[in-house]
């Protein structure tokens, strides 16, 4: 079966949003310093992309779950697959997520991390599916907000293809 992919945000759009959010960020953190806590993998490219436009000192930090399989749709089950290498604890943390969908990953994550004593905890996505939401979530810093559609590319996954895409994109099978 072929897969063509539409494009849904051009790499222009999606840099242009990250340059908004960046500078965003940097003013809410004036005189801080902020911790960057990447949701492996997908959420790689926007952080990196993200990182470069905090004009604040900026640390980072890693950590990789998983709900997802190599199917589109959640099974619901989180489970920590690395786990981040520095404690939270006093720290400005920012969540970086390549999409919220369900909520059921971020929500989980959240109240997790919270209670690692972090000094102040906000989320920060690139993409956002508002219509899928079955947890509810509280997100600080959104990209896009996108129709019920799956996407690829910026970090986002299609059975693990596509990640490197430098736009979203659509998946159309035909
Ligand atoms: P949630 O727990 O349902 O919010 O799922 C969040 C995770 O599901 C994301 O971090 C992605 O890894 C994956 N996901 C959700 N929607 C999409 C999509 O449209 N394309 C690729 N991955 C997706
Ligand atoms: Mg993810």
């Amino acid at each position: 079966m072929a897969e063509k992919i539409r494009v849904m945000l051009s790499e222009e759009e999606v840099d242009a949003k990250i340059q908004q959010i960046g500078e965003q960020i940097s003013k809410d953190y004036a005189g801080k310093q902020v911790h960057l806590v990447c949701v492996l993998k997908g959420g790689s490219f926007f952080m990196c992309e993200l990182a470069k436009r905090i004009t604040v000192p900026v640390s980072l930090d890693f950590m990789s779950v998983s709900s997802y399989g190599s199917e589109t749709k959640s099974s619901g089950v989180v489970k920590i697959v690395k786990d981040l290498d520095e404690p939270l604890k006093g720290k400005d943390v920012i969540v970086i997520e390549d999409i919220v969908d369900s909520g059921r990953t971020l929500s989980y994550l959240m109240e997790m991390l919270k209670d690692r004593g972090p000094a102040s905890l906000r989320l920060c996505t690139l993409l956002d599916k508002p219509d899928r939401r079955v947890v509810d979530v509280h997100v600080d810093y959104t990209g896009f907000q996108i129709p019920d559609e799956f996407v690829v590319g910026y970090g986002l996954d299609y059975d693990q293809k596509y990640r490197n895409l430098p736009y979203i994109g659509v998946v159309e099978l035909d």
